[in-house]
């Protein structure tokens, strides 16, 4: 963990007016200066910084924090990484750095020579000797722009082509193979790891060349050969082309299976295109996808195996709060190989008629109603409040009814009663529910998921009493510990509250500062969002009063559901309710 000195020092020389004014044009408006989000789109500003306390909020998007929590969501950039962005534009030594110095030279030596490695397998596929890359390349539809931004290179044939070439460069043969650009023969000699190959090199979100991806020109070894994990890569935590889709503007990824199937899309112009690295979608990476995009394109391969991996993927991605969409490609096996038979407007054309299975139910009602006279349009409505009343996620019914309301220009509390009415036909059980979410007051503003957005319908009360309780200790961290032994932690219902809970009563108990800097370290974005819009300078305080009130309701809602029959709870309750049973029982045993 970072020390306190050097965070203040930091912050104290990266003064927020200056850094969010170099991204964002800023108009002074009394004590504070404002101007248009770059966070999410809009007309009005709505965006603010507050010199005083060093943080900015977003009313628009509920985007907030301090300057660190600015850099990371505007570059990209995970914490460490904007510690060190801010720290080398103050002129400053990242502590932590400075104390592996061994480690943190080595990474930086690997990072340059795989700089130097990605030149090299470059300037070798321009050269003569790169013909029969050039050839390959060009075979498979790559104009030399492409092959240029990608700095897409070729490793020849020999064996020790580019270990002598960087040796030459004073890299010694322990560093080359701990990037794993060389690999030791059994006989204690080193020859180059990538032969007769095209060479795609990864690049991470900052630039730098992490690794390689090698395809095979000849008939001997791997079709393709990806570099292992080293000092300055992993495989499960990178996607190949991240750092172009990043910038590519648009709020989806299209997610495909191979390096060629990227290229090939972003050539076409698809710059939102990535790929997983020769493995399965990993956990890491769906979080990492979640960072820059609410919804993805999934464009595996068509055959068995990528259809299998399209349901793994589905159920990770949606996990990470990532909505997925599925393109099926017909007639071709991949992107690549489809955008080369039919072309780019047919690839856009798959990705708009890409659906959801509600999209395309409504989809056929609509070609089965003339919606243009009023008889239609009443009959049309009937028959979509029965495909709505039949939604299982609430969520997922609000948008399509208020979607369908807006395009039919018709009022959406008259439709949403024809749907409580066809639930109400559906059992009593389901009717409960429907009349709970359409009295369900707006959701929080800022970093809900869809988890806490469906529990803020279902508990309204206890998710308002959760928040108040953070927002009250967040002010009294005095008052730590007697929170903690009246309410434990597994009585929040929210996963996210349950985080934010559980790390502030920790650095109250240890005595280190409840500073949203600090706070950012440990916890996601969206809870620094959160806790800056609830320190805002107008923020109403919460009175111990009310917070008494908050514990109450929780400690109430926990006797409650060990009281009601279990039979009663949903399976999801259930789960929980189990959950926090058994944590009570370990801790007893202790
Ligand atoms: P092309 O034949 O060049 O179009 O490749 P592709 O992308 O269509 O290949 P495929 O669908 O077979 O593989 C998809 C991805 O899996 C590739 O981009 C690689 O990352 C990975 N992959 C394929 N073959 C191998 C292999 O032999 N070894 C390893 N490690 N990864 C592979
Ligand atoms: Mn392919």
């Amino acid at each position: 963990m970072l020390p306190d000195q050097f965070l203040q020092e930091l912050k104290y020389r990266s003064d927020i007016e200056q850094v969010v004014g170099s991204y964002v044009n800023l108009r002074r408006r009394g004590r504070t200066l404002s101007g248009l989000c770059p966070f999410h789109s809009e007309k009005s500003p709505s965006f603010t910084v507050y010199p005083e306390s060093q943080s900015f909020y977003c009313f628009g998007c509920g985007a907030g924090g301090d300057v660190i929590n600015f850099i990371r969501r505007i570059e990209n950039l995970d914490y460490m990484e904007a510690i060190r962005f801010l720290a080398q534009r103050a002129g400053m030594q990242v502590p932590e750095d400075a104390g592996d110095d061994r480690t943190a030279r080595l990474r930086q030596r690997i990072l340059e020579i795989n700089r130097e490695a990605a030149r090299c397998f470059h300037r070798t596929l321009m050269s003569d000797e790169g013909r029969p890359g050039r050839a390959y390349l060009i075979g498979r539809g790559l104009t030399r722009d492409t092959i240029v931004r990608f700095g897409i290179g070729y490793a020849a044939e020999g064996w020790d082509g580019l270990y002598k070439a960087l040796r030459e460069k004073g890299y010694s043969r322990e560093e080359l193979l701990q990037a794993h650009l060389i690999s030791e023969g059994r006989s204690g000699g080193v020859y180059d790891s990538f032969r007769n190959r095209a060479i795609f090199p990864i690049i991470d979100l900052r630039g730098n060349v992490i690794a390689f991806g090698g395809r095979n020109l000849g008939e001997k070894g791997p079709k393709y050969l990806n570099s292992s994990d080293t000092p300055v890569f992993k495989k499960s935590r990178n996607l190949f082309a991240l750092n172009f889709a990043k910038n590519s503007g648009r709020r989806e990824l299209i997610l495909c299976e191979g390096y060629m199937d990227v290229v090939s899309l972003h050539q076409a112009g698809f710059t939102n295109a990535v790929a997983t690295l020769g493995t399965a979608l990993t956990e890491e990476q769906a979080r990492l996808i979640a960072q820059y995009a609410g919804e993805v394109l999934l464009s595996y391969d068509s055959d068995g195996p990528g259809q299998a991996a399209t349901q793994r993927a589905t159920g990770l991605l949606e996990a990470a709060g990532v909505r997925v969409r599925v393109l099926a490609i017909p007639d071709a096996k991949d992107p690549d190989e489809f955008i080369k038979k039919f072309g780019a407007e047919r690839f856009q054309q798959l990705i708009e008629g890409s659906s959801s299975a509600t999209d395309f139910a409504i989809g056929k009602l609509r070609q089965q109603h003339d919606i243009t006279t009023a008889e239609g349009k009443v009959a049309f409505l009937k028959q979509f409040a029965v495909l709505m009343a039949g939604l299982p996620n609430p969520i997922e019914r609000e948008v399509y009814l208020s979607k369908v309301c807006r395009e039919l220009e018709v009022d959406k509390t008259a439709v949403a009663g024809q749907i409580t009415r066809e639930q109400y036909r559906r059992g009593a059980k389901e009717r409960k529910k429907a009349e709970r979410e359409l009295i369900a007051p707006p959701p929080r503003q800022g970093g809900l998921n869809r988890e806490d957005e469906l529990l803020l319908r279902q508990h309204p009360r206890e998710m308002k009493a959760e928040e108040r309780l953070l927002r009250y200790l967040l002010r009294h961290p005095d008052r730590a510990e007697p929170l903690r032994e009246r309410l434990p932690e597994e009585r929040m219902l929210s996963e996210s509250d349950r985080e934010i809970y559980r790390v502030l009563l920790e650095r109250c108990r240890t005595g280190q500062s409840l500073e949203l800097t600090a706070l950012g370290e440990q916890l996601p974005p969206q809870a620094v969002d959160r806790m800056t819009g609830w320190l805002l300078p107008g923020a109403a305080a919460v009175t111990a009063e009310e917070a008494e009130d908050c514990l109450r309701c929780l400690n109430d809602y926990a006797a409650r559901m060990s009281r009601e029959q279990l039979g009663q709870l949903s399976g999801e309750e259930l789960r929980r309710y189990i959950e926090a049973l058994n944590r009570q029982k370990n801790k007893q045993g202790d």
